[in-house]
């Protein structure tokens, strides 16, 4: 006897939605659950997993104090750049396993394994693929692309961006770095001494040296192009982290006074430095270490795989907190959180020791134009001026996407 069409009905829908409740089951609870077991199993702790949302409040919530206000200008900022990794390595290790909704992310901070998952060639350690709002920034460009696509547009972008081609660009790039130092010769005028956030005009110049090698002729709308993609950078990361950035500065007190006097002793000294040896790479390095653009570096595991002694299931992501690892005492040394271009890298000659720019096959492309053009505007600016930090800046590292200052960079320049 055929069944009455609206019972089948409600027998489908009711199959459907038990379905459905069975995969949020698995999805939510038993794979997560499992998870968790299977790593501490290996010893591998961390924050217990929230349902849906995994440790995203918290870790949006972590970042927004740690961003509140400024900080004394010294660069200890790992709990400002990564303020999650700061908190709970501290609680469960370098190693532990956070929760990005239902997705296990694993936090590698070994040497050798940040070696092996970043030198790794098989195709079964790959980028995270961008989630939608993050895409609408980078579009489907080389830095989420895989496989067959990214070989073929890392090809091409090894030949624009090799050394020889990077030094034919050194005419325009002189020409970007002369054009900025007119404009703050101009806002400075008549006086000697004269204060200048510099890093909007950093950010100008990068992009347009950016502009004029990669667009050509038409570097004008190139520029245009750069200026909506910061704008656009900042609503993302309040997208993803919702991070809370306040807007306001802070009187300079006698203590930032002293420091700025301080600073103005170093930078001579530098400066010195600089004229005599001309040692202009490695106070870039030095720069690079503490304040690495990319805090972090993130991975996707596509096939369950041994790293080290860890079996890892298929779907952990790994969490690699570059940042971590270049402020690290046990591979710096006691004075990890000094600048000192100077400083021995005798402890630090593991490949992964240092890698602002990442290693292995997704290597930065663009790190030879943007090592070039640092030196070169470098170079410039000290032929040219003396400066210092001012006494107004504020010292509020923070990162937005990547890290950079809270309240721009202000220093105060005096002519040579
Ligand atoms: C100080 C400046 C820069 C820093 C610190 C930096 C850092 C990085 C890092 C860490 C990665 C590796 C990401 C990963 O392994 O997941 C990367 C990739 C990349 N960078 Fe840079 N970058 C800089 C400047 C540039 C510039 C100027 C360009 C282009 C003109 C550029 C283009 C790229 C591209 C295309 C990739 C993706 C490469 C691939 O996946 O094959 N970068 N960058």
């Amino acid at each position: 006897m055929a069944l009455p069409l609206h019972l089948l009905t409600t027998i489908s829908a009711f199959l459907l939605f038990f379905f459905f409740l069975l995969r949020c089951v698995n999805s939510f609870f038993w794979l997560p659950w499992k998870l968790q077991l299977h790593f501490q199993k290996q010893g591998i702790s961390g924050p217990p997993q929230p349902f849906l949302f995994g440790n995203t409040g918290e870790i949006q919530k972590l970042s927004s104090k740690a961003l509140v206000g400024s900080m004394p200008f010294v660069h200890e900022i790992l709990h400002r750049a990564s303020p999650f990794y700061d908190y709970w390595s501290k609680l469960y290790g370098k190693m532990f396993v956070y929760w990005f909704g239902s997705t296990p992310r694993l936090t590698i901070a070994d040497l050798d394994l940040i070696k092996e998952v970043l030198l790794n060639k098989s195709g079964v350690i790959e980028k995270v693929a961008y989630d939608p709002i993050t895409k609408q920034l980078f579009g489907d460009g080389m830095l989420s692309v895989h496989g067959e696509k990214w070989a073929r547009h890392r090809k091409i972008g090894n030949t624009a961006f090799k050394m020889e081609r990077v030094k034919e660009w050194v005419p325009a790039i002189t020409e970007s770095t002369r054009n900025m130092l007119d404009k703050w010769e101009r806002e400075g005028g008549e006086k000697s001494e004269f204060e200048i956030e510099v890093y909007g005009d950093l950010l100008d110049f990068t992009a347009d040296v950016i502009s004029k090698t990669a667009f050509g002729s038409s570097f004008q709308e190139g520029k245009r192009i750069f200026k909506l993609q910061d704008e656009q950078a900042v609503l993302v990361s309040h997208a993803q982290k919702r991070v809370y950035i306040p807007g306001y500065r802070f009187v300079p007190t006698k203590e930032n006074m002293r420091l700025w006097r301080l600073d103005k002793e170093i930078r001579q000294s530098l400066q010195k430095l600089i004229e005599n040896y001309g040692e202009v790479g490695m106070i870039i390095d030095e720069s690079l270490r503490l304040y690495p653009p990319a805090p972090s570096l993130l991975r996707e595991v596509h096939k369950d795989i041994m790293l080290g002694k860890l079996h890892v299931p298929s779907g952990t992501q790994l969490y690699i907190p570059l940042i971590a690892v270049h402020h690290n005492a046990e591979i710096w040394g006691e004075d990890a959180e000094k600048f000192n271009p100077l400083r021995s890298r005798e402890t630090a000659r593991h490949l992964a020791t240092f890698f602002p720019f990442g290693i292995g096959p997704r290597i930065c492309l663009g790190q030879n134009l943007a090592l070039v053009e640092a030196k070169i505007a470098l170079a410039m600016i000290l032929q040219r001026f003396t400066f210092a930090v001012s006494p107004t800046y504020v010292h509020a590292p923070t990162c937005v996407l990547t890290v950079q200052p809270g309240h721009g960079a202000h220093l105060i320049f005096q002519k040579i």
